[in-house]
């Protein structure tokens, strides 16, 4: 991964990353009380960005706050961001914890000021190779909190299912539970068989991404069928292709699962159609205002 652009921007002010700074006490160092985003942006143009902030929205309401920004707020100040960091193509990740109080308090305090922080980091182009070989996965037992549709910083039961991938020199883990498919330890997870895309149904237990919305909302457009329904581990097992789905790659093409082939062991045809629909879209959007009039 690689670091971190120089400029961010923290409660106000925009800043060298190198000398931010944020109290001990604030809650989301404390406590994981805090929610968060993370937007591509290509071609200096944040991508899917009313997606993004109302995702953020729908998390902070869930975790009992309010946004502290107006969606026109925060294209504002992501647009310099971006512009303040050298434009092009790179990542923004969006954070907002409940603050900084003068103890270690679980009592939430509505009279808190937010802590509001965004930074940048390069987006560097997908290594050739590993979009014509596809990744790896494995499969882990999800350990994560009843929660997991709010984007919590909260990570360490994904975080730890992605050092599980790690070690097997795998790209992701697939989390798993009662059977069933939920999704990947930082991306949502697309099951392909007979030309048909599968995903499950959201609820409390995975969170739901822009990319598999985009992804399905393309298949709609280009008459790929889709099937949102409980997946099975069997049916993730026979599957002619698994795709995953996240911000920051768009589609990725698994291409072997817990060490076995998936399909025919190379990215297959709903992977690559996909690609290319993703890159289309994208250029359909440059050029065009973040907000609707
Ligand atoms: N993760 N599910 C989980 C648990 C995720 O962490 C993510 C994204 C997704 C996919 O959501 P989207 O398509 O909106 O990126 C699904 C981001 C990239 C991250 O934590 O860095």
């Amino acid at each position: 991964m690689a670091a971190p652009l120089p400029v961010c921007w923290l409660n106000g002010e925009f800043q060298p990353l190198a000398e931010a700074r944020i109290s001990p006490l604030d809650r989301g160092f404390l406590f994981g009380d805090a929610v968060y985003e993370v937007l591509p942006v290509y071609g200096g143009r944040p991508f899917l960005f009313v997606e993004h902030i109302a995702r953020l929205e729908r998390s902070l309401g869930e975790i009992r706050m309010r946004p502290p920004l107006s969606r026109a707020d925060w294209a504002g100040l992501l647009t310099e961001l971006v512009a303040r960091n050298g434009g092009g193509d790179m990542y923004l990740y969006v954070h907002v914890s409940r603050g900084a109080e003068e103890g270690r308090n679980h009592a939430l305090n509505p009279a808190l000021a937010p802590t509001v922080f965004l930074m940048a980091a390069p987006l560097p182009p997908l290594d050739p190779a590993v979009r014509d070989a596809g990744v790896s996965a494995i499969t882990a037992p999800d350990q994560r909190w009843g929660r997991c549709d709010i984007k919590s910083t909260a990570l360490l039961a994904n975080v730890l299912a992605k050092s599980l991938a790690m070690d097997a020199g795998a790209t992701e883990a697939i989390l798993l539970a009662g059977g069933r498919l939920r999704e990947g330890s930082s991306s949502s997870v697309m099951v392909v068989r007979e030309g048909t895309v599968a995903v499950p149904p959201y609820g409390p237990e995975i969170l739901p991404g822009t990319t598999r919305d985009l992804a399905l909302r393309l298949c709609a457009r280009a008459g790929i069928p889709v099937r949102v329904a409980p997946i099975s581990e069997a049916e993730l097992r026979a599957a002619d292709e698994i795709l995953l789905g996240f911000a920051t790659r768009g589609i990725l093409a698994v291409t072997r699962l817990d060490g076995a082939p998936v399909g025919s062991g190379r990215p297959g045809p709903v992977a690559l159609r996909l690609q290319a629909l993703f890159a289309a879209y994208r250029t359909e959007l440059a050029g065009t205002p973040l907000l609707p009039a």
